[in-house]
């Protein structure tokens, strides 16, 4: 197994090693496991990719989550990212749930975060592209941290910071996250400073999702939450991969943001993401202190 990196600050891609060989050698999984670790982001071209494959490949690595309610996939581990509508197969028109949820995903975030139990992982496989945009982006939360002064470090060490899908989706309309959505995803509550269990590195934890601060006026919560997102994004500090086909990606949620990039909308572009739980053993950020 080889490794190329991909950017300074995140990711590198696993050469020589396909992922059916990850789900079926132990050493192998162990050799792309201190990989991701390492690098936040793994990139794995020419994959004959599977629905069975991306299925043994993502559950060495925990247990899957299944789609949430409402959504392309509900109650299965695929979740269908898609501008294709899945009865009449025709392309979604400007506005459609589809469209916009593709929009809220081109804000940065995390996956997951607004769980009970966060996402570890996320392994995303090309399985139709549009050949012009719909590039996706990341940036490295340790990269991030580092950037932060250490009084700013200091503080947000002990903040705990509330996670919302109606939150993001909000910025895109108002009623795209439907009662059912919130009903079944409540917001929940997590550390805004994510410690690497196997090395110890620090990363900062905020999305797209987040949108309060205990203990924080709500007003400057907001405006918080928004210059640490300026900082993570800088110009510079992000990785652009342009999907080939057979292309697969997989990124460490707890130490990076990621955004999908605008397409054409008369291009399909049809991808399918596989999500890792949490488990106690990967950090996890903490709940809520007792108030
Ligand atoms: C995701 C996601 C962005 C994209 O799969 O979680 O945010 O480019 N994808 O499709
Ligand atoms: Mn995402």
């Amino acid at each position: 197994m080889q490794m190329r990196k991909l950017h300074p600050e995140i990711g590198a891609e696993i050469i020589g090693v396909t992922m059916a060989d990850v789900a079926a050698n132990d050493d192998i999984y162990r050799a792309v496991r201190a990989a991701f670790e390492e690098y936040s982001v793994l990139l794995f071209r020419k994959q004959p990719i599977s629905d069975e494959t991306q299925v043994a490949y993502s559950s060495k690595f925990g247990p899957l989550e299944t789609a949430k309610a409402a959504s392309l996939g509900e109650g299965t581990p695929f979740s269908i990212l898609t501008n294709i509508d899945p009865v009449t197969k025709a392309l979604v028109p400007p506005g459609h749930k589809e469209d916009l949820r593709a929009k809220a995903n081109q804000l940065w975030h995390t996956d997951s975060s607004f769980r009970a139990l966060p996402a570890l992982a996320s392994v995303l496989s090309a399985r139709t592209i549009p050949g012009e945009g719909g590039e996706t982006e990341f940036v490295s939360q340790r990269a991030s941290w580092n950037r932060l002064s250490p009084a700013l470090k200091e503080k947000l060490s002990n903040c705990y910071a509330w996670h919302s899908y109606a939150h993001s989706r909000g910025k895109i309309d108002p009623t795209l996250a439907s009662q059912r959505e919130r009903d079944t995803l409540p917001p929940a509550c997590w550390r805004m400073r994510w410690r690497n269990p196997v090395n110890g590195r620090d990363a900062l934890y905020i999305a797209s999702h987040t949108g309060a601060i205990e203990g924080i006026d709500q007003g400057e919560a907001l405006k918080l939450i928004d210059e640490l997102l300026a900082i993570s994004t800088e110009p510079g500090h992000a990785y652009t991969h342009v999907w080939e086909p057979g292309d697969v990606l997989m990124w460490d949620n707890r130490a990076s943001l990621h955004r999908g990039r605008p397409w054409p909308g008369n291009k399909p572009r049809y991808m399918i993401r596989t999500t890792i739980s949490c488990t106690k053993d990967d950090g996890l950020a903490g709940v809520r202190p007792p108030q």
